[in-house]
């Protein structure tokens, strides 16, 4: 007894040193199906007598286990040694294991210090279909389940109430898990189901820290509260993010969706807040184990790696593989890496990856220069400058403390400035370097009356709202320009920054926002991603009181919602829209709804012109997939390219990965990897001609005649055989070809095209009286 006890300490007390020592790090074990009769019990125990093979004891094995997978997925996650692992690899049931590496995902916003602005939610989500009647008939969501990974869930917020909304779905199956500042009265009609998942974090960092998270679904950060919101807040009259600033009517898309919150998502431990936070992939297999088990109906993420993973090293990417196998659709964010080229992740095609970009909507507070002129700038800060009032104006670089170069100066680095240059001036500060809050600090703290925060070239046009310490406003590269003009031929240099105001209706807009990944998918090159892209700059939903809006440790500030910017947030718009799908056509394959949002977004802009980037160069499939989506066309696509479970595994053999699910045998000679019939087209390195095939099912008018037509990349020529399409009943499916040639063959042979000829990007669709269903083609040459 005493030896065993002591053995117990010994073991307690050094976990972290024998792990690094013995080199254990957490893996998780796939076994192919298991037959749905055997109780969980069994299902656990069978995986405890495969960990038994290559432990050696009892309590070891037990010891080791974090998580058996056994409602929907079948597999657990252990803390092993690579030699352990390899051991299970080896035996017969087991069909992969992958190891999982701490601190690879993360929630997809910019940090919340870079960003912010304002926007009335509801509206500005219907604002490119017209009016609301799809939410009618789609009884705003009614009954539609939708589960979110995230950091949790801030369940006092008004946008989840559940005031008038009928009982919980029979079919739910969640529960509400209780912890810290959780019980089980926070659950209600609308926050139907919480639950939490810790053990990969804790495994890897020790117990949590309680005043820096709460181990229960309760939601510290603000992110999971926000894009709860998105996706089913209520709709909720004249909330304002800070000091009643840009009031306005916050909707989630589907506002009487319910909600089911998976927190998996913790605070990093001894870090400020501002450095975001962590998710384990063996939590999140978890959390997705249970979801799919649970009775959800789409599932939102919000996460993922900075660089791509490959698809069964990617819990993300075999999670949704088996909620796509229950017909679930999973929607999640393609990353904030952008825009350098290659750099999405969460590309596996059986995923809708979602990119951002601008809404329509602009929080204005120009400058009024000395001369009169009108700059116009973007705040989320009330600035309390006497507008009848000028002040010195100046740039930053003008005000270096002594021994301080300029360039240190220019981005308003902390210590940089001059409090005696400074005092009483408007500072007009560059963006890099630093946080945009933090200059602002900077400048409050050398004596500055108010900030200008200047983009710099690869900002554009893309301005964010902040809620600054200090009355301030951020401007655009072309009009930092002009105050610098101004400043520079102007001996006393004087402006004020104006009260600000919500503008609805802002041109260009949308308009891609610089951070959201792009394209080309380096994982696999012929499937195209993003697939579509969303609101996700400047947007307000929910937040924490448990945080203050910019998450800096000195900011007191306490508010009911927030606007932040990621992809994070784009991600719950387009599940939101799935919802909806989901509500009026209960029937769709996961597939069927992604391709109706894809084939029916636009590619044009508020002035008609095609989408541009943050800097006015013309965007392309690589940012925004398809395009921008535009729920209320999206209810009635006219054709759906379907695609099956059994569709993307023959898609997993085509590409080598042959043993995902063990009750399905590839063929001898898989399809090409092109032919899964996806709503868009990639052909990489072409050499030749390529064709393509694809299959659509008509679920617009039963009878319809439909014709092809194509804007080719400009490298090819693209033609469809057949080139009309003629239905008689819906769900009636018509086969057809693509065959895409090279233009010019000799120019193939004289080598390599440059680089901004490499891709080339087109369209084709078919069209009928009523329905214009269109996919975009990217390719490159060999
Ligand atoms: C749950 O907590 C709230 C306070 O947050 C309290 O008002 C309520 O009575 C609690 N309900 C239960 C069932 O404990
Ligand atoms: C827990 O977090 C708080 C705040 O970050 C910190 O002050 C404290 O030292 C931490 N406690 C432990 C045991 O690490
Ligand atoms: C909105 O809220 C503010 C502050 O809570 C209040 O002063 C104002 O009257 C409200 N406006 C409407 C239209 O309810
Ligand atoms: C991903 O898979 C490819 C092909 O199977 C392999 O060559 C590559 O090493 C893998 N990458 C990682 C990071 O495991
Ligand atoms: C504009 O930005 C895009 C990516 O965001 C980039 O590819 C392009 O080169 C930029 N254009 C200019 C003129 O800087
Ligand atoms: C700011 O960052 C850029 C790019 O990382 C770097 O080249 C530059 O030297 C930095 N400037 C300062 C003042 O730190
Ligand atoms: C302002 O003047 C400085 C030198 O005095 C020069 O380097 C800078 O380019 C000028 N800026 C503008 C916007 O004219
Ligand atoms: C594409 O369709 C054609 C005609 O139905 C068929 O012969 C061919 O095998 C298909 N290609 C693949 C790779 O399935
Ligand atoms: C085109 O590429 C394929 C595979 O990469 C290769 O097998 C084929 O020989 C190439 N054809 C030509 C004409 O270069
Ligand atoms: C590459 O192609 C583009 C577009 O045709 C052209 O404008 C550019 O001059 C070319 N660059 C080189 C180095 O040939």
């Amino acid at each position: 007894m005493i030896m065993k006890s002591s053995l117990f300490l010994f073991l307690l007390l050094i976990p972290v040193l024998t792990s690094s020592a013995d080199n254990k790090q957490v893996y998780i074990v796939y076994f192919g199906e298991h037959s749905g009769e055997k109780v969980f019990q069994e299902i656990e125990d069978e995986h405890h007598s495969y960990l038994m093979s290559v432990k050696e004891t009892e309590e070891e094995a037990r010891a080791s286990l974090l998580y058996s997978y056994k409602r929907s997925i079948n597999g657990f996650a252990a803390l092993l040694t690579p030699e352990q692992a390899s051991k299970l690899n080896e035996l017969n049931e087991v069909v992969w294991v992958a190891q999982s590496h701490p601190n690879k995902y993360s929630m997809h916003t910019t940090r919340s210090w870079e960003f912010s602005g304002l926007e009335e939610g509801g509206r500005g989500f219907f604002k490119t279909g017209g009016d609301s009647s799809l939410l009618l008939k789609a009884g705003y969501g009614k009954d539609v389940i939708v589960g979110l990974l995230d950091s949790g869930v801030w369940p006092e917020s008004q946008s989840f109430s559940d005031e008038g909304m009928g009982p919980v779905p029979k079919s739910w199956k969640g529960i509400c898990q209780t912890g810290p500042g959780f019980n089980s009265s926070h659950c209600n009609r609308k926050l139907i189901g919480a639950r939490y998942y810790i053990k990969g974090f804790e495994t890897h960092y020790g117990p949590l820290n309680a005043t820096e998270d709460y181990r229960s679904p309760r939601d510290k950060d603000g992110h999971g509260t926000h894009t709860a919101s998105t996706v089913g807040g209520r709709t909720v009259a004249n909330v304002s993010a800070l000091g009643g600033y840009a009031r306005g009517t916050a909707s989630g898309g589907a506002p009487l969706a319910r909600l089911a919150i998976y927190k998996v998502c913790w605070a990093l431990p001894g870090q400020p807040k501002v450095n975001g936070n962590t998710c384990f992939m063996e939590d999140m297999l978890a959390a997705m184990d249970d979801a799919i088990a649970d009775g959800v109906h789409v599932i939102s993420i919000s996460i993922g790696t900075s660089s791509p993973v490959n698809y069964t090293d990617d819990g993300i990417a075999v999670g949704a593989l088996y909620a796509i196998k229950k017909n679930i659709v999973v929607s999640c964010s393609a990353g904030n890496n952008g825009p350098t080229a290659g750099t999405l992740s969460n590309p596996a095609p059986w995923i809708i990856t979602v990119g951002a970009s601008s809404v329509d909507r602009d929080f204005i507070a120009p400058i009024v220069l000395g001369n009169g002129m009108k700059v116009q700038g973007q705040s989320l800060t009330p600035s309390k400058l006497n507008p009848n009032k000028m002040y010195p104006l100046a740039f930053a670089a003008d005000l270096a403390k002594p021994g301080v170069s300029r360039d240190l100066a220019r981005v308003c680095l902390p210590d940089s400035l001059s409090p005696k240059k400074a005092k009483g001036k408007i500072v007009l500060c560059m963006r890099g370097n630093n946080s945009r809050i933090g200059k602002g600090v900077v400048v409050k703290g050398v004596g500055g009356v108010g900030l200008i925060l200047a983009n710099i070239p690869e900002n554009g046009i893309e301005v964010p709202a902040d809620p600054h310490f200090l009355p301030a406003t951020g401007i655009s590269y072309s009009n930092a320009i002009k105050v610098l003009q101004y400043i520079n031929l102007t001996k006393t240099p004087r402006a004020v920054i104006l009260p600000g105001m919500t503008v609805l209706h802002t041109k260009p807009a949308p308009f891609m926002a610089a951070f959201s990944s792009r394209g080309p998918n380096v994982l696999d090159p012929n499937i195209l991603k993003p697939d579509i892209t969303a609101p996700g700059l400047n947007i307000l939903a929910a937040w924490t009181e448990e945080d203050s809006p910019t998450k800096l440790p000195d900011d007191p500030r306490v508010v009911k919602y927030n606007i932040i910017s990621g992809t994070s947030m784009s991600c719950p718009h387009v599940a939101a829209t799935a919802a909806l799908l989901r509500a009026i056509h209960p029937t769709w394959s996961s597939a069927a709804i992604r391709s109706a949002i894809m084939t029916t977004a636009t590619q044009r802009n508020n002035l008609r012109l095609p989408l541009q980037d943050e800097n006015g160069s013309l965007a392309n499939s690589f940012a925004y997939g398809a395009g921008h989506f535009r729920p209320t066309e999206a209810v009635d696509p006219g054709l759906v390219y379907d695609a099956s479970y059994t569709d993307y595994l023959l898609y997993l053999c085509s590409i080598g990965i042959m043993n995902i699910d063990q009750s399905f045998k590839c063929p001898a000679k898989p399809p090409t990897v092109t032919d899964l019939n996806y709503p868009s087209l990639a052909i990489p390195k072409l050499n030749g001609t390529v064709t393509v095939n694809r299959t659509v099912t008509n679920v617009g008018h039963p009878k319809s005649t439909y014709f092809f037509s194509t804007i080719p990349p400009s490298t090819v020529s693209v033609k469809a055989k057949p080139s009309i399409l003629s239905f008689n009943h819906v769900g009636e499916k018509k086969s057809f070809t693509i065959t895409i040639t090279p233009r010019s063959e000799k120019r193939l042979k004289t080598g390599k095209f440059n680089e901004t000829e490499e891709y080339a990007f087109g369209w084709y669709s078919w069209t009928d009286e009523s329905h214009h269903v269109r996919s975009p083609i990217t390719v490159s040459l060999a």
